[in-house]
């Protein structure tokens, strides 16, 4: 317990108060006046590039919601954070990916090699124009890049537009969504060989998109190499094994993968073992968005649930261990499955019981504060909760132990969200609930800690809300 991100996670768990409000600006995108502008094509979809298309599905404004005052009601429990200007005709614009409070602040950069799309230089995407502001020419990826990278995306957050409503937990959702945003990225950008780094040198970078470190933190890179042109393809070498793996060995060696965290011995519990499942995440963030109204209240046949657990357990191509969070997750009304609280082990694709038995969702509405959280403690099939052991973070990660778990706890429920939104099953991501108050029910001990909530099942017939599709 040694260090300023311990002590935060230790204390901060809710929102503080924030004494100022009116000191912080609405503004949600960036602007740089009078900065030269490298136009997009538009709609990004229908467009041959890539980066465009890219940059629109982590950052762009693509979906319009129109809501009342009333649809807000369950998350707020009071109509106190409603304009009163023009309470009845709310339209608010969103994006691909979540954000807590719909606060937005999640920021993306590029640097450009002389085989991107775009010229050499340093740009700031601006969703609101979808076009590339250019903050700098030339190559400068050597500050950035571990591989031979064609494309850099750097990926920040603006601080003060999460603290203006959360005060002191900014710093928590900040490090939540830069998983969720990378978890997005690599989806978005697989066909780029795209891997992602939370370990970089932060000053550096900062310094390179001209930041103030103080008021927007980078968080996270994603290194894209473009395709080159396909080759005449000799035949298999399967025939050859022995001399396949000797060279495969040195391959492997070359770019280790990051060793995994000490971890829990399995626990003698009888295990369930699920039924194969994937779910396409690609197709997931064409169509994910938070429940509005929570859940029917329906059950969820077993093949559901095994997918959105394949995704959330799913290993990913960055630079942290792939056990830097347990999958944890409480399961009610899955046939084929008891209800109750359990860790999903992804290499065995199985359930491992734990926790003290009682009722899951009476367990689940005691910790929940908002009367959305609530329902869906009545009415969802699963709740997804990572969990984060500090002390072995802390000692692989130093100070930056907490802003990676949280980015690993992120980035797995996200995951789980784009599988969900594929099979159409409705999801959101809680963080108005007392986890804290859940990890005895789990069983943790010492410093192991679960660290958000997801919740998902059978859409309300109530929920869906107008929304349009600004662009695919
Ligand atoms: C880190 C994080 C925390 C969130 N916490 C809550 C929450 O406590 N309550 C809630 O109703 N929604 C929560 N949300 C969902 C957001 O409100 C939602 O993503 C946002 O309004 C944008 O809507 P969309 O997801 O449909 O694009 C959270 C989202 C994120 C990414």
């Amino acid at each position: 317990m040694s260090n300023e991100a311990t002590r935060y996670h230790e204390n901060v768990h809710t929102p503080t108060e924030v004494a100022n409000p009116e000191a912080y600006p609405p503004r949600v995108v960036k602007s740089y006046p009078g900065a030269p502008r490298h136009p997009l094509p538009w709609p990004p979809e229908k467009s041959e590039h890539r980066l465009g298309r890219q940059l629109a599905e982590l950052g762009g404004i693509t979906r319009a919601q129109w809501l009342t005052p009333l649809d807000m009601l369950p998350f707020t429990d009071s109509f106190e954070a409603i304009p009163d200007d023009d309470p009845l005709q709310w339209l608010v614009t969103r994006r691909p990916t979540p954000s807590g409070g719909a606060r937005y602040s999640a920021e993306w950069y590029v640097i450009a090699g002389p085989d991107s799309e775009v010229p050499a230089g340093v740009y700031y995407y601006d969703p609101a124009r979808h076009d590339l502001v250019r903050l700098r020419s030339g190559d400068h990826r050597s500050w950035a890049a571990s591989r031979p990278a064609t494309t850099i995306l750097v990926q920040t957050n603006v601080f003060w537009r999460l603290a203006a409503k959360y005060g002191e937990m900014y710093y928590r959702l900040a490090c939540l969504e830069a998983g969720i945003q990378v978890a997005q990225a690599l989806v978005a950008a697989a066909d780029e060989d795209a891997t992602a780094r939370l370990c970089f040198p932060d000053a550096d970078l900062t310094e390179l998109l001209g930041l103030d470190p103080r008021s927007e933190g980078v968080h996270a890179v994603v290194e894209l190499v473009a395709p080159v042109p396909a080759a005449f393809e000799g035949p298999a070498l399967s025939a050859f094994p022995r001399a396949f793996a000797a060279h495969a060995a040195v391959l492997t060696e070359s770019r280790p993968a990051p060793q995994p965290l000490p971890s829990a011995p399995p626990g003698e519990t009888e295990r369930i073992s699920l039924p194969h499942a994937e779910a396409d995440l690609r197709a997931g963030t064409r169509n994910r968005r938070a429940a509005m109204r929570g859940f029917s209240g329906a059950s969820m046949p077993i093949g559901t649930l095994a997918a959105i657990l394949t995704a959330y357990g799913r290993p990913v191509r960055w630079d942290l261990p792939a056990n830097l969070v347990e999958f944890y997750c409480v399961i009610a009304d899955v046939p084929g499955v008891p209800d109750g609280a359990y860790r999903y082990l992804p290499d065995e694709h199985q359930l491992e019981p734990v926790g003290e038995g009682g009722n899951p969702r009476q367990v689940l509405r005691e910790a929940s504060l908002a009367a959305l959280t609530q329902q869906g403690a009545r009415t969802a099939n699963i709740w997804l909760l990572p969990v984060g052991d500090a002390e072995a973070a802390e000692e692989r990660f130093g100070s930056r132990w907490y802003r990676v778990q949280q980015a690993a706890a992120g980035a797995a429920l996200h995951r789980a969200c784009l599988a969900a939104a594929a099979a159409e099953v409705a999801g959101r991501i809680q963080n108005d609930v007392l986890t804290h108050l859940l990890d005895g029910w789990f069983g943790l001990d010492g410093r192991k800690r679960s660290l958000l909530v997801a919740q998902f099942g059978t859409e309300h017939p109530a929920g869906p809300r107008p929304e349009f599709r600004l662009t695919w």
